[in-house]
């Protein structure tokens, strides 16, 4: 049985960086809890993200996202899949190290895309139907994700069991 960690673990990355997917793998295997915070604000919301950025727009969500990174602390044994676009306000990074360690998924824009294009739920992404536009946002974000991260693990060409090897091996040195 894999041990639980002793601290939280908070997932950040762009869109299609496999950050849900790891937390739940680890949810299963080492029995954290899962927070999932798309998922919560949107079930706080009765909406979907496509319709919140819709009616209310882009900084609404984005204030959503902070309140509920205010309302994680004191949780313990927590996997928190971030959306991609939490770690851009610096108030954000400051919550996040005081939840757990902050660990960053990679992938490259090639990778995003073949992830993401069958789908049309990332207001972010509707018109960067491309590795190129996707690479142009990517690498606006790269340097704030690189600045948050405690921990960098890269996920192209990889399994999501050899992701959670990594990072798990990762945070325990650290
Ligand atoms: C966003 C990422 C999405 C979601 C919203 C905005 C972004 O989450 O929060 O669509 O701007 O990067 P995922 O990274 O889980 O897709």
């Amino acid at each position: 049985m894999n041990q639980k960690p002793e601290k939280n673990i908070v997932l950040i990355g762009f869109m299609g960086c496999g950050k849900s997917s790891v937390a739940a793998a680890l949810g299963r295997n080492w029995k954290m809890d899962v927070i999932e915070m798309d998922q919560m604000i949107s079930e706080q919301q009765g909406m979907s993200i496509p319709e919140i950025f819709d009616r209310f727009g882009e900084d609404y969500f984005r204030d959503l996202e902070t309140a509920l990174l205010k309302n994680l602390h004191g949780r313990r044994g927590c996997v928190v899949s971030c959306g991609g676009g939490v770690p851009l306000r610096k108030e954000n990074v400051t919550e996040m190290k005081k939840i757990g360690q902050v660990v960053l998924l990679t992938a490259t824009p090639e990778t995003i895309y073949s992830r993401t294009a069958g789908s049309d739920d990332r207001p972010n992404l509707k018109n960067r139907k491309s590795p190129e536009a996707i690479a142009e946002l990517l690498e606006q974000r790269r340097p704030k994700y690189e600045a948050a991260a405690d921990c960098i693990i890269a996920t192209d060409g990889r399994t999501v069991p050899e992701i959670c090897e990594e990072l798990m091996r990762n945070l325990a040195e650290q």
